[in-house]
């Protein structure tokens, strides 16, 4: 089983960043953890801090992959773009958040993917990937 994490702006900087709110593991060495934990998958990771190549990552693997993990970070609360680029593809997308998005700023309660993905998981820290990857086992 082919899966993609893409991640979104700012989240290079996990185990620098807000610590408080994302802890202080960097994505990279998390990362490992997951591939080793889930050795028969084929796991990819992409991360950028420029929303047209979140667009094309979607779009290159949205065909064949099966399954897309997204934490389009802050763009999830303004893109219409990626969005679109969810609802244009055929792989399916689950959108995760490492914080409870809900229990923060109003402006992180609205997102412009939760309507076009099959599912939404928040709050559990990095573990949050672990669950969508659990989601495409059933
Ligand atoms: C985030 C939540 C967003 O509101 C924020 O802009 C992020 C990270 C999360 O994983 O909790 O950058 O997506």
């Amino acid at each position: 089983m082919k899966l993609q994490i893409i991640n979104g702006p700012n989240l290079n900087l996990l185990g620098t960043r807000e610590k408080n709110i994302y802890g202080d593991q960097k994505f990279d060495s998390y990362f490992v953890d997951l591939k080793a934990k889930y050795k028969d998958l084929e796991l990819s990771f992409f991360q950028s801090n420029i929303e047209g190549e979140i667009i094309d990552k979607i779009q290159e693997t949205g065909f064949d992959y099966d399954g897309i993990i997204i934490n389009a970070a802050a763009y999830t609360h303004t893109s219409v773009g990626i969005g679109d680029a969810i609802r244009s593809v055929t792989t399916p997308v689950v959108e995760v958040h490492i914080s409870n998005t809900y229990s923060r700023e109003e402006f992180r309660h609205k997102s412009f993917l939760s309507a076009h993905v099959r599912g939404v998981i928040l709050g559990f820290g990095f573990k949050s990937y672990d669950l969508a990857i659990e989601s495409f086992l059933d």
